[in-house]
């Protein structure tokens, strides 16, 4: 992948903005621009754009933006990602990270599509009924790491991260729940390079 020096820091803008409370056509809006953006990741040496959901509405959703090669539909977590190991240079998964969504067994098949020295970015949510899941998917990060098998790019913690949707999330005088993006990058197995 081409040098760019900037990747890192437009993968946490593009995440921070996904989350910003807005109606759904500001979002749609915020996804016409994110499209250039891909672009620029282009530019940089970022080539494939594949993607995967369980919703077939969200797939013609993202199909409509006419940017990825490839969108497939599959739960995540709950079978192996239909992707050969060590292909991409990024992996992002955002707003699916949390309870009654994704299960933490995803972290592994995350790390085995990427190639060495690629970045996985993941996110979460830290309100209360989301704190079980938040202590197991750090656990399971953490494991990783002490395993050797990547390391810690970046933790930010996001204070505004959505607007509460029940009285019970809303924290101090905020209507808004908190949130969390991790950023990890995959070490190379000593024993094949990759
Ligand atoms: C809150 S949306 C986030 C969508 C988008 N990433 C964003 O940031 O705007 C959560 C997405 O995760 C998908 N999802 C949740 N659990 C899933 C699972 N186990 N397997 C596949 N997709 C799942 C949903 O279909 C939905 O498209």
């Amino acid at each position: 992948m081409a040098d760019c020096g900037r990747g890192l820091q437009q993968v946490r803008d593009i995440i921070a903005a996904a989350h910003k409370d807005c109606s759904v056509l500001e979002k749609l809006q915020f996804y016409d621009q994110w499209a250039t953006q891909y672009e620029e990741l282009q530019r940089c040496g970022f080539t494939l754009f594949h993607g995967l959901d369980g919703s077939a509405g969200m797939l013609e959703v993202a199909k409509k933006k006419t940017l990825y090669q490839e969108l497939k539909h599959g739960m995540l977590g709950h079978e192996q990602l239909p992707y050969d190991s060590d292909k991409y240079d990024a992996v992002i998964i955002v707003g699916a990270l949390s309870d009654g969504q994704v299960p933490v067994s995803l972290l592994p098949e995350l790390l085995r599509v990427s190639k060495a020295g690629g970045l996985v970015c993941m996110t979460t949510r830290s309100n209360t009924s989301n704190l079980k899941y938040k202590a197991d998917l750090e656990e399971e990060m953490s494991s990783l790491q002490s395993k050797g098998f990547w390391e810690q790019v970046l933790v930010e913690e996001v204070e505004q991260w959505e607007k509460a949707t029940s009285e019970k999330e809303i924290a101090k005088e905020s209507d808004y729940i908190s949130g969390v993006i991790y950023i990890y990058r995959k070490i190379p197995d000593p024993s094949t390079g990759s």
